[in-house]
């Protein structure tokens, strides 16, 4: 196809020509060069004239397999997919849909066949499909009546009991017809308290991508405060229609503005929090589709930003009854090795450092791979500081540059103990030195330099306290600006060493990079 721009009379004719291209299936980028176009407009008109934003016009697929080939459940907290999954109905042309591994794994692990899932916000219903090929009956309800009639489309396909999936092989296998309706996540009343086995759900993130052209009652379409505001209602009413002790799994990622992350994932763990949950497991879900050209990342290097390629998956939990305060505490003796750091960098070019918010790093040389490159990215080969948490209250600290008097340009502090287990009152602890360590401290970083808290979610008596959540809700300093945050993972986890199938294992932590303003 040729590259020309096609000159039509009116704008009508040109969204006529564009959405006949998108019927015969050509790329948006061919159809952006043609009609002089870009790909948001390609978008606004889609789900303007069809009421839903989907990426193709192309009709019905076929279905090659039902379910994935060599398929094995997750095991740590970082869930990565290379390819987005394609068995039986399930495709990416519902814009910011879920790739159908995460329901898979969450229904696989918290239901048993015959089960209730409920997904209030069901868009193309890939929750749905995964019910009816594991043998789960389903309730999923969108605000958007198109996005139903074509999750209809999608749960309209033939199985017989004996292909579902066969985890639990003691019990009878059935196949149930998903049940999908118009509804408003705020408002569940058409469910009776206690009457859910499990959530799991994927709200639209606050004003980034659009599902609807312009509806009421769309969260899509909120901002963040107002966003939040409105999931609070969601998060209550799934307080309330949830069993106890049951789980709800709900996918959220963190969005940008000014060249600073907004933290909106732990911003919604808060409003779940706070609803009545615990937090039984907080999963990192890593997004693979960060190119390592283009605008985006000549302007994460030119402007020191890194490119946002992981989402949370926190499971929460309605807990059955309150957990005595006594069993709780348990003071722990610490053992550790304290990490060596480098000496001090030469100015290092960006681009030769990691440029998403995962790094992954092998495990022999993990914690050095890691130094160097907060230190290099964040020190701009100036004097730092670091500090290490070797207990809760005990700590060394190292400066490394020219003059002891010298302003730093980056505050790197370090929490090894945490890779012990440890107990309430030390986390406690702990998070009132770190803010008070940091209070100290901060006069002597240079303006525009840096602070660094490495930390890491720890599990307490079956729950995880989710402590980069903990700091980022501490340190709410006026001259702080978070910047980034960034995932830290092992290469090549062993799993034959995970033994508690109950549980994931923790095999991330967290850089909570904060800009110092003066
Ligand atoms: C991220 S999408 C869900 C995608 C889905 N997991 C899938 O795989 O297709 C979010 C959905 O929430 C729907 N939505 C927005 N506001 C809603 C509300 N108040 N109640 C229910 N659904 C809503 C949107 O129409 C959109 O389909």
């Amino acid at each position: 196809m040729s590259n020309q721009k096609v000159n039509f009379k009116t704008e009508k004719e040109v969204q006529q020509a564009i959405l006949q291209e998108k019927v015969r299936g050509t790329p948006d980028i061919e159809i952006g060069q043609k009609y002089g176009v870009t790909f948001r407009y390609i978008e606004r008109l889609i789900t303007q004239t069809h009421g839903l934003n989907i990426s193709t016009l192309m009709g019905s697929k076929k279905i090659k397999s039902l379910h994935p080939k060599d398929f094995k459940e997750e095991q740590t907290t970082v869930w990565s997919f290379k390819q987005r999954g394609n068995w039986a109905t399930h495709s990416g042309e519902y814009r910011g849909n879920w790739s159908p591994y995460i329901p898979r794994n969450v229904i696989l692990k918290y239901s048993t066949p015959g089960e209730l899932v409920l997904d209030y916000f069901c868009g193309a219903g890939t929750t749905a499909v995964e019910c009816k090929l594991l043998g789960r009956k389903c309730i999923a309800v969108d605000i958007n009546d198109k996005a139903i009639e074509l999750a209809k489309k999608n749960v309209d396909f033939k199985i017989e009991s004996q292909q579902l999936t066969f985890d639990h092989k003691e019990s009878q296998l059935e196949v149930y017809e998903p049940e999908l309706k118009v509804g408003d996540a705020r408002d569940l009343s058409f469910l009776e308290d206690n009457s859910i086995d499990l959530i799991c759900a994927h709200p639209p993130y606050a004003n980034i991508i659009h599902y609807t052209d312009s509806r009421e009652d769309d969260l899509s379409f909120l901002d963040l405060d107002d966003f939040l505001k409105e999931m609070s209602k969601v998060a209550r009413e799934s307080f309330r229609v949830l069993k106890p002790g049951r789980q709800c799994a709900i996918l959220i990622g963190d969005t940008r503005r000014k060249k600073h992350v907004i933290p909106l994932g732990f911003q919604l763990i808060n409003v779940y929090l706070d609803a009545g949950f615990k937090l039984r497991e907080l999963v990192i879900k890593r997004q693979h589709n960060c190119k390592t050209t283009g605008f985006w990342y000549e302007n994460s290097i030119k402007y020191n930003f890194l490119l946002l390629a992981h989402e949370y998956l926190p499971i929460f939990e309605k807990p059955r009854a309150t957990i005595p305060l006594s069993i709780r505490e348990r003071e722990v003796e610490y053992d550790l090795a304290i990490p060596t750091l480098e000496k001090p960098p030469l100015k290092k070019r960006l681009d030769q450092l990691e440029t998403t918010t995962v790094w992954i790093f092998p495990a022999k040389d993990f914690e050095e791979r890691l130094n160097k490159n907060v230190i290099d990215r964040y020190s701009n080969g100036k004097g730092y500081s670091t500090i290490i948490f070797i207990s809760h209250n005990n700590r060394e600290s190292k400066f490394t540059g020219r003059g002891e008097k010298e302003k730093i340009s980056l505050l790197f502090i370090k929490s090894p103990f945490l890779n012990n287990s440890t107990s309430y009152s030390n986390i406690e602890n702990y998070l009132k030195e770190l803010k008070n360590i940091i209070a100290q401290k901060l006069p002597n970083i240079d303006k525009d330099g840096f602070l660094v808290v490495q930390t890491q979610d720890v599990r307490i008596n079956g729950y995880i306290e989710p402590l980069a959540k903990r700091v980022l809700d501490m340190l709410t300093l006026d001259n702080l600006w978070l910047k980034e945050i960034i995932v830290v993972t092992q290469e090549g986890i062993n799993l034959n060493f995970i033994n508690s199938p109950e549980y994931l294992k923790i095999t991330h932590q967290y850089l909570l990079i904060y800009e110092v303003r003066k």
